[in-house]
């Protein structure tokens, strides 16, 4: 991850700024854990009985009824989503297998993937979710036993999955014998909508479902969990186990209680209107002041806006040099497993100093000139 000097525009992190973080909550956790018995123990490999539980039922609480809900033994917690997507790769698909992942998608799941020697597969995918006769294709082209999605607020793109395209993919996986590894990685971040789990709605093992809190509560408080129904779960445990054997207990303490105070849900609420406001902002400033720079789709949650620039333009040279002029941008090329659909960078409008994306816009617009709109 880039830092940023103070007087540059920043669309590029991945993080929300501080002040969408609920500050006072995290600080009083961490001071309330160091006193507590976490400071000088060893949890359990699993996590945190409690921890475990917390995770067990916020998913609960989104299974219809009918479906058998998860329990907290189904929960390994990790420090971070990251952290769980490299065991979930190198406990399932190690040895040039194949996994199947959404273009464009999130790069950090292409590199764990590939790190782990699975061999990633693209799947296109749009503002509805992939196409499910191009994701059964693939299935059944490669023998894969694992698809890599992001059914809420994907990144990069925003898309969320109606929940039609959710059970048509499901029924896929399930009928190729395969996982879904779910990247609720957006849960805390939805706007106008809210974002709904898949893995509440299938109880037969067929989901892998990462749920993180450090980009909702603090990106140092590094905590979130992988939730396995089924024989899979003993081997991503094991994986946990030859990496670190377990997470802090201070920070899994100071997770646990910033979850469950009550001013949790006030920060969230606050959280939909501020994340609110900043993307309709960016969009706005966009659609005035860089109308060459194309957004298809203004997410429903999330963290970013995925554009896409005029057809022919380089995109790693309009990120140098917007960088030059003091606006820092990721190019999207880094979202596609394989060659990109075209030329895409990725604005995030949760960074720092939202007064400044007019500006920030200003400064897209003028370096595409008279370039034709990428409409
Ligand atoms: C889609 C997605 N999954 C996982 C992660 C990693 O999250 P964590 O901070 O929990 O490791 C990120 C971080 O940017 C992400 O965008």
């Amino acid at each position: 991850m880039r830092s940023a000097p103070n007087d540059v525009i920043a669309f590029h992190s991945g993080y929300p700024d501080r002040e969408l973080l609920p500050e006072r909550l995290v600080r009083a956790a961490l001071a309330r854990a160091s006193r507590g018995d976490a400071a000088l123990s060893r949890p359990p490999a699993a996590g945190v009985p409690e921890l475990q539980s917390w995770f067990a039922h916020e998913l609960r609480t989104a299974t219809p009824a009918g479906f058998a809900p998860p329990t907290p033994s189904d929960v390994v917690v990790v420090p971070g989503s990251q952290s769980g997507l490299s065991s979930v790769f190198r406990a399932l698909a190690g040895g040039s297998q194949p996994v199947l992942m959404e273009s464009p998608t999130y790069w950090g799941a292409i590199l764990a993937a590939s790190h782990a020697g699975a061999d990633v597969v693209p799947v296109p995918s749009g503002p509805d979710g992939p196409d499910p006769v191009e994701l059964a294709r693939a299935f059944e082209e490669t023998g894969a036993r694992l698809f890599y999605a992001q059914p809420n607020y994907a990144n990069p793109t925003g898309a969320q999955w109606s929940h039609q395209r959710g059970e048509e993919v499901l029924e896929i996986v399930r009928r190729h014998g395969a996982f879904l590894i779910e990247d609720d990685w957006a849960h805390d971040f939805g706007i106008s909508t809210s974002a709904v789990p898949l893995a509440a709605r299938e109880d037969s093992g067929h989901v892998i479902y990462l749920r993180s809190l450090t980009k909702s509560v603090s990106p140092a408080i590094r905590v979130a969990a992988v939730i396995v129904r089924g024989p899979a779960r003993d081997r991503i445990l094991t994986d946990r186990g030859a990496e670190s054997m377990y997470v802090s207990g201070v920070m899994q303490a100071a997770a646990l209680d910033t979850v469950t105070q009550p001013g949790w849900q006030t920060h969230l609420r606050a959280l939909r209107h501020q994340l609110q406001s900043r993307r309709d902002l960016l969009a706005a400033s966009l659609r005035q002041h860089a109308p060459q720079v194309h957004v298809a789709h203004v997410p429903h949650g999330g963290l970013n806006l995925w554009a896409r620039l005029p057809d022919g333009t380089e995109v790693d040279r309009f990120v140098r040099e917007c960088e030059s002029a003091g606006v820092i941008i990721a190019a999207g090329s880094e979202w596609f497993p394989a060659e990109p659909a075209g030329p895409f960078v990725r604005l995030n409008y949760a960074g720092p100093n939202p007064g400044a994306f007019e500006e920030g816009a200003r400064v897209l617009g003028s370096i595409l000139g008279d370039r034709p709109n990428a409409r």
